[in-house]
């Protein structure tokens, strides 16, 4: 009896023993992410105007939500994208990413450029800014985050405060991918 007892202290000092050594060992199990891959803070949307080739002189005003869809070689509704970046980015990058659409069908691919003027409230599909700069293409294959498919100019230095805005426009025939825009769609991954 009194041996037992012994043992089992004896087993349980080994086993105390052995914890600190043991430590180490599992914090070397999480690896930090690199630098570029931590988003410090996401800008959503601050309007989205959709502009449609079927109604091209009809503004349709600011909606909640993204319409992006190409039918037949035509019939477009692409949408523009307006973000407020704010002051103290300087030095950062920032990211367009496209995730939780509400609905997809089609080749889901969709393409990203710059347009020349943040003004986007009264765009028709004859009377908008004009595009700028392709930066870049994503898949929508699921609910949650697009796929990237050309990364080109997705990640640039962060702007001065002050708003820019974006198109969304399909790729690709029989298409369609529709957010809302308080849940998802285009957004900055500030880095
Ligand atoms: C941006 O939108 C996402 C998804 O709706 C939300 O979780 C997040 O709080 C929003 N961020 C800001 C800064 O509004």
């Amino acid at each position: 009896m009194k041996s037992t007892i012994f043992s089992a202290i004896a087993i349980f000092a080994t086993l105390a023993a052995a914890l600190p050594t043991a430590a180490p060992a599992e914090t070397t199990v999480g690896i930090p992410a690199p630098p570029q891959f931590q988003v410090l803070q996401v800008i959503n949307s601050s309007a989205v105007v959709n502009i449609n080739e079927d109604t091209p002189d009809t503004a349709l005003g600011v909606s909640t939500i993204g319409v992006v869809s190409r039918t037949n070689n035509g019939h477009n509704s692409q949408a523009l994208v307006k973000f407020d970046f704010p002051a103290g980015l300087g030095g950062h990058k920032c990211r367009l990413a496209f995730g939780s659409p509400s609905r997809f069908s089609g080749t889901g691919r969709i393409q990203v450029y710059t347009i020349g003027d943040a003004n986007i409230a009264s765009a028709t599909f004859n009377q908008r800014p004009f595009r700028d700069q392709f930066k870049g293409s994503f898949r929508v294959t699921g609910w949650g985050e697009a796929e990237v498919v050309d990364v080109s100019g997705l990640t640039f230095d962060c702007p001065t405060q002050g708003a820019k805005a974006y198109e969304v426009v399909s790729v690709g025939d029989n298409n369609e991918v529709i957010w809302y825009a308080a849940w998802g769609g285009l957004r900055i991954d500030v880095l």
